[in-house]
């Protein structure tokens, strides 16, 4: 018989590869904190801006915003991969939210340290994501200061449901307030959906059209 932190290790090496996989439906009911379910089961869950846009992770590489209560890429796992320090996953693209060094945020295709977030709890239930990577460091004789103390970038979706750049963020803004939300039924159905019907799928991940590849300024 295998001891149980043997199971511990194996469920925290597994989740990146499991997207959506039916068997880890029945995550947590709860909101989802800091330290819950380190090495469990993905969280499944929505980033409730307080902007009023569900964060949402394209196939495309982009990063932004969403008004619609149920739109397929608002739809993440989020997985404790340490101590405070979560990856999140789009259940539909597959990519994951990160940050790169100029602040900008990105689905990358792949797991790497850009993709660790440090998940704050928040009054009034909202969450903050701040990079683990990069954040601002306060230099040599400024940082006596107290206006140049290091700050962190924190994910971020502004008004328009843009995202904002990480040097930009403060802890207090509204942007940079996330409340997780469990999958209502018809996120649920969604997900089924896609688990089940390959059309359906391929709908979802097929390369834009002409007009939507074209871009600003041509
Ligand atoms: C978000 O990005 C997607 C994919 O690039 C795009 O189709 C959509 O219009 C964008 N929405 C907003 C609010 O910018």
């Amino acid at each position: 018989r295998l001891p149980p932190w043997y199971l511990l290790l194996y469920k925290l090496l597994l989740p990146a590869s499991q997207t959506c996989d039916p068997r880890l439906r029945r995550d947590a009911g709860g909101r989802g904190g800091v330290y819950e379910h380190l090495g469990g089961a993905p969280r499944r869950r929505k980033l409730y801006c307080a902007t009023k846009y569900h964060l949402q992770i394209h196939p495309n590489g982009k990063i932004n915003g969403t008004l619609e209560k149920n739109s397929v890429y608002s739809i993440l796992e989020i997985t404790a991969v340490d101590v405070g320090i979560v990856a999140i996953k789009g259940c539909f693209s597959g990519r994951y939210l990160a940050m790169n060094k100029r602040g900008r945020l990105y689905a990358s295709e792949t797991y790497n340290a850009e993709c660790q977030f440090v998940e704050r709890i928040h009054e009034l239930g909202y969450n903050t994501y701040a990079s683990r990577l990069y954040r601002t460091v306060p230099n040599g004789a400024n940082a006596k200061r107290k206006a140049s103390a290091e700050r962190l970038w924190y994910v971020s979706i502004n008004g328009k449901g843009r995202p904002r750049r990480g040097f930009k963020t403060r802890r207090t803004q509204k942007s940079s307030l996330f409340l997780p939300r469990v999958l209502d039924n018809k996120d649920h159905e969604m997900v089924q959906l896609f688990q089940t019907n390959a059309k359906y799928r391929e709908s979802l991940l097929k390369p834009p059209n002409k007009n939507q590849r074209r871009r600003r300024g041509h």
